[in-house]
């Protein structure tokens, strides 16, 4: 049985409870993660965690180094990724303190490394599906276990920042695009999660309603925080209560593990 990756964004640096928790640093031909990587053990399960954005929260969303972070996971027998990490909501019903079961991605970053492949070894992996819909389901059963208000599906928006968005924009990708919610950090990380052929899935916390809403004032990331502070405990029994499921067995029925099988140009002699 693989290992079960997390990855924990603004407010989640590390995760209580596990059995012979370590720190460890790994080396990866992307250079170093964003931090450390903890592993341990809840039960049976083993699990690798690493901040995204370090402890101290020291990397900006453009910085953290998400090829590093997603090889490093790799190397640790990680077999599926969950990411963990706030975020602004378009939609009234998906309040502050809520938990979104992302389905879609919209990537509108520019300014990140964004695959593995490149000069020297060609790949075009499908991204149609971003989301492993086998880890999306553990996670649904976990959130409603841990009794965290959680909505199964919804669209994120990966904004490059650090600014946050401006009205205009916030009503662009909520009424035409179809957005549900917004954050900076689920892409690359999930395109490199598929290249690496590993389940990805995301818990995305929502924490403001960003700038659309006529009833809220603008997102601040005090509010960020202080929401961000009352979910932490929650984001935290989710993963507690996914890593009592055990890790997935058996290959993925999406097939993330198999992604590169018919996705590599380059011939095999000129790799
Ligand atoms: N993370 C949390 N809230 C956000 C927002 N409104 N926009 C982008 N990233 C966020």
């Amino acid at each position: 049985m693989g290992r079960i990756g997390v990855i924990g964004g603004s407010g989640v640096y590390d995760i209580d409870g596990l059995e012979e928790a370590a720190w460890h640093p790994v080396d990866t031909p992307w250079g170093a993660p964003s931090d450390e990587v903890l592993t341990g053990r809840f039960g049976e399960t083993e699990l690798a965690f690493l901040p995204r954005h370090g402890r101290g929260h020291v990397h900006s969303p453009t910085e953290v180094p998400y090829r590093a972070n997603i090889d490093a996971l790799k190397r640790l027998g990680c077999t599926e990724v969950v990411s963990v990490s706030a975020c602004g909501s378009f939609r009234e019903e998906m309040a502050p303190g809520h938990f979104v079961i992302v389905s879609d991605f919209i990537d509108r970053t520019f300014a990140r490394a964004k695959s593995f492949f490149g000069t020297g070894c060609v790949a075009h992996v499908s991204v149609a599906h971003p989301v492993c819909a086998r880890l999306g389901d553990r996670l649904e059963a976990a959130a409603r276990e841990a009794g965290v208000t959680c909505h199964r599906g919804g669209t994120y928006l990966a904004m490059e920042g650090p600014q946050f968005s401006s009205v205009a924009e916030s009503r662009m990708y909520r009424d035409h695009w179809g957005a549900d919610v917004i954050g900076m950090t689920n892409m690359p990380e999930a395109k490199l999660a598929r290249e690496a052929e590993l389940c990805y899935a995301s818990v995305a916390m929502v924490t403001d309603y960003d700038s659309w809403h006529p009833d809220h004032d603008t997102v601040q990331i005090s509010d960020i925080i202080a929401t961000l502070k009352a979910n932490s405990q929650n984001a935290r029994a989710l993963i507690g209560r996914l890593a009592a499921s055990g890790a997935a067995s058996g290959p993925c029925p999406h097939g993330c593990d198999r992604a590169l099988d018919h996705a590599i140009l380059t011939a095999p002699d000129r790799r």
